[in-house]
């Protein structure tokens, strides 16, 4: 006996990207549930290599009797259906960001705080964090468990499809209009993205930051420690899958380049590609498609009394949304933590 579950935002990128793992991965699911809009309801979308599912109107869908839904069709949607799924007996794991700073609501990177992973079962509903957040708390919590980590100041570039489907497609359009001196105007960014960079990410706050600096910040606090300063300049660059980000930690105490390259080694989900020489480091293009948190250019920061800097990719469809979703689910599978049991 497996699970029922329902992927909701089957279209986007994220949802997309939901079914591909859960397929590949071989979640033991008897039976997958492809929800979107209305907009969307008779669509096909493939559910791993040989499959097809026929998209259903989330409005409409009875989740009795779904044991997990995977959610991403936008926080204003989730924040309606999220309860109403968790009403009929479904875990939900949502991926927008409306439930992640609920203090009943559990914000999980499994290789970071399954132990908070048990209190979803105050509202059935486990939130995944933000897809920058997530690779960098990755990378952090090796480090952190040697040293304490007290600071960090952190600049992101941020792939399009961070931003959705019609982010990657503006992207397309305005790269391939420029070849032929033509104009696509921007409406999923507030300027060109096609050969540009630009520094602001969700919408600003009275105190000059924007929401996606507030949440790396506030999510890291949430997942890894409370005590742990975080400054975050977030910046979409015009790059399709996979975000990086350049990292500045502050520790409380002495740690060396080979301590935290060992401690990396060890951990999981994290992979070192870190050669001081021409290439030796992991880009955007190389992450695309895989699972790991990618750390390079590791070295010391002399500015502090105890700093390390270094630059970190992954795949923000992957590891920043479906597979860390994914992942979650397994965990509750593993824990016992679902009312039905596996066979
Ligand atoms: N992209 C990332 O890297 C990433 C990472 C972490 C979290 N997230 C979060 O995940 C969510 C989705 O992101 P995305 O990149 O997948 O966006 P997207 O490509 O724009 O996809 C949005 C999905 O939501 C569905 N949707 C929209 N309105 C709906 C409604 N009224 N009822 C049911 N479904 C509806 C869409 O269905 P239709 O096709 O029918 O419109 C589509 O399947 C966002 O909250 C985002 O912040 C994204």
């Amino acid at each position: 006996m497996g699970y029922k579950v329902a992927v909701v935002g089957a279209t986007g990128a994220v949802g997309r990207e939901m079914l591909k793992t859960l397929a590949e991965r071989d979640f033991p699911a008897d039976e997958v549930v492809a929800l979107a809009s209305g907009r969307s309801a008779g669509l096909e979308v493939s559910y791993g290599e040989k499959r097809v599912l026929k998209v259903q109107n989330l409005e409409t869908y009875d989740f009795t009797g779904t044991d997990i839904g995977l959610f991403s069709p936008g926080a204003q949607i989730s924040a309606i259906h999220a309860p109403r799924a968790a009403a009929a007996g479904c875990v939900v794991i949502d991926n927008t960001s409306h439930f992640r700073m609920e203090p009943d609501v559990p914000l999980i990177v499994p290789e970071v705080n399954l132990h908070a992973l048990p209190l979803f079962r105050k509202r059935r509903i486990i939130a995944n964090p933000n897809c920058s957040t997530i690779q960098m708390v990755v990378a952090l919590k090796p480090l952190h468990d040697i040293a304490r980590i007290r600071r960090v100041v952190v600049a992101t570039y941020q792939s399009v499809s961070g931003a959705g489907k019609e982010a990657m497609d503006e992207l397309y359009q305005q790269t391939k209009a420029s070849f032929v001196h033509e104009e696509v105007p921007p409406q999923q960014f507030t300027k060109p993205i096609a050969f540009n960079c630009i520094p602001h990410i969700d919408r600003f706050l009275e105190d000059g930051s924007t929401k996606e600096e507030w949440k790396m910040a506030v999510e890291t606090r949430k997942i890894l420690d409370p005590d742990i300063k975080v400054i975050a300049t977030c910046v979409r660059v015009p790059v399709f899958i996979g975000h990086a980000e350049a990292v500045h930690v502050e520790f409380e105490s002495p740690i060396t380049e080979a301590q935290a390259l060992a401690a990396w080694r060890r951990a999981p989900g994290v992979v070192v590609v870190d050669r001081r020489e021409d290439g030796g480091y992991m880009t955007q293009i190389e992450a695309a498609g895989e699972d790991a948190t990618y750390v390079s250019r590791l070295r010391r920061d002399p500015t502090v009394e105890h700093g390390l800097a270094f630059w970190c990719v992954a795949d923000n469809l992957r590891k920043g949304a479906a597979l860390n979703a994914v992942q979650i689910a397994e965990a509750l599978v593993k824990q016992g933590l679902l009312a039905k049991q596996p066979a």
